[in-house]
């Protein structure tokens, strides 16, 4: 069969975008601008049905939404130890997982088919993504999906804080009666100090001007406020304005002990501090020292620098050498890593991280994934039938490019998008003016030169 030529139309590149977020709403925006038209769906050239392994809670949605698109699923509600995988997984294009299955490099190794790993949960260090990449995998999970849940947390705490909330409780629960107002306050006319105006922190400045707050927040980026909250230049003027502190900075060498005894000294005597942000971020003996002081008037922290591994486990001294002092201090609530755990944060990222699978598996995509190269290209439209999607993940050194080209160049190619990083590339390339019988030796022409991983074509 022979393919008809169409116009050729610049490749779609995700850069300018400040994260894969905004990446994806622009690639939609660009998607609908360009071309209204519906976009064909595309499927492995080979035969073999795509095959799924779904391990642990994954959310039985993203489940059926796999099946209903065609993929044979294996899905077990518990983990598989390493042994398990290694004998398993070669029959396998696809694994879900969450943070209890371990991806080893010997687990990958047994992965001869392997094509895309999906992580249903926040973070990826379960998975060696370094060897998966090498093998020509990518990795996804859903970073974002429990911003808000993070968000409303916060709101909760402020309250609770400021009200004294958890001891007032606790005393009732011990049959003491404490009715009083001293040092309880409203939260209506206060100032909420944000640092880190990401995902979380902008959420959170929308919610909290609803409860009457006056927002400022201090980020290293130049960000547009929303509403009337005000970005201030330093960490000093915010930590010096505000009534309440909360951290939603990201785990990063400049951000461990940020917040420090000098930080502390600079805050208002009788504020509060909320650290559901990272562990490291706050030097915690510092932060005890500022309350024993009563310079801070409580503080909330759901993250720690040492975390038990599962529920159950002791949180003690051996831990964090400060535990048991922390636990005993007044108007401090401690909550165990909670702030994203919800079952709406639970759902999205069942439909985040099944969505950005079978856009790979589908359509080549790698935006978001976290180990790879993130490439990706406009939708082929319904009506352009025999069109072939060429996705070519190799090794990123010198001359690929004047390969593959040379391989592709008695066809038209319709639009073409590589990137890099570290050792792997991924290019992607659609081709117009090919027949079907010539595909296979297209394909064994790309896939045998030396720097090939994974070359696929879907149509
Ligand atoms: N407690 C929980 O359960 C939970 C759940 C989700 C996220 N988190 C944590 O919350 C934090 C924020 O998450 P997010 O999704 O909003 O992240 P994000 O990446 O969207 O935003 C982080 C913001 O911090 C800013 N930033 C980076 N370094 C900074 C610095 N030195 N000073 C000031 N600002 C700085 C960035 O520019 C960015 O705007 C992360 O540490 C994340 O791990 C915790």
């Amino acid at each position: 069969m022979s393919i008809p030529i169409t116009k050729v139309v610049a490749s779609v590149s995700p850069q300018g975008a400040n994260n894969i977020h905004d990446r994806f709403r622009i690639a939609r925006r660009r998607e609908s601008l360009t071309d209204i038209r519906q976009p064909r769906i595309l499927h492995p050239l080979e035969n073999e049905g795509l095959r799924l392994l779904v391990l642990e809670n994954i959310s039985l949605d993203a489940v059926a939404a796999f099946r209903a698109q065609g993929y044979y699923v294996d899905h077990s509600t518990k983990a598989m130890s390493e042994d398990e995988l290694v004998e398993k997984i070669g029959s396998y294009q696809a694994i879900g997982i969450r943070s209890k299955t371990k991806i080893t490099a010997r687990v990958l190794k047994a992965a001869s088919k392997l094509l895309v790993i999906g992580c249903f949960c926040i973070g990826t260090n379960q998975v060696d993504l370094t060897a998966a990449a090498r093998a020509g995998i990518p990795v996804f999970n859903s970073p974002f999906s429990n911003s808000r849940s993070v968000a409303e947390l916060v709101m909760a705490e402020l309250i609770a804080l400021s009200r004294q909330l958890f001891e007032r409780s606790y005393e009732l629960r011990t049959g003491i009666w404490n009715k009083q107002s001293k040092g309880c306050w409203e939260i209506r006319g206060k100032t909420l100090g944000i640092v880190g105006y990401g995902h979380i922190g902008s959420q959170l400045s929308v919610l909290a001007e609803a409860f009457g707050l006056r927002v400022l927040f201090y980020d290293v980026v130049n960000i547009m406020p929303l509403g009337s909250a005000r970005q201030v230049e330093t960490l000093a003027s915010l930590l010096a304005q505000s009534d309440f502190v909360t951290l939603h900075v990201p785990e990063l060498p400049e951000t461990i002990n940020m917040i420090s005894k000098e930080q502390l000294c600079q805050m208002k005597k009788g504020a509060y501090l909320i650290n559901n942000a990272r562990g490291r971020v706050v030097d915690i003996p510092a932060l005890i020292e500022a309350l024993q002081s009563k310079h801070l008037a409580g503080a909330a922290i759901d993250v720690f620098p040492a975390e038990p591994g599962a529920n159950g486990a002791p949180f003690d001294d051996q831990l964090n050498s400060w535990a048991s002092i922390l636990r005993a201090l007044p108007n401090v609530i401690l909550t165990p890593h909670i702030g994203g755990s919800t079952e709406e944060a639970q759902k999205m990222i069942g439909e985040e991280v099944a969505q950005a699978l079978s856009r790979y598996l589908g359509y080549g995509s790698t935006m978001g994934a976290v180990n790879f190269p993130e490439v990706d290209l406009r939708a082929i439209p319904a009506e352009q039938g025999g069109q072939i999607r060429v996705c070519h993940i190799h090794k990123n050194q010198p001359g690929v490019l004047k390969q593959v080209n040379e391989a592709l160049s008695p066809y038209n190619v319709e639009k073409q998008y590589t990137d890099s990083k570290g050792e792997v590339a991924y290019l992607m390339a659609d081709i117009a003016d090919v027949s079907f019988k010539e595909l296979p030796q297209l394909k064994e022409r790309i896939s045998s030169t030396d720097s090939n991983i994974i070359t696929r074509f879907l149509a």
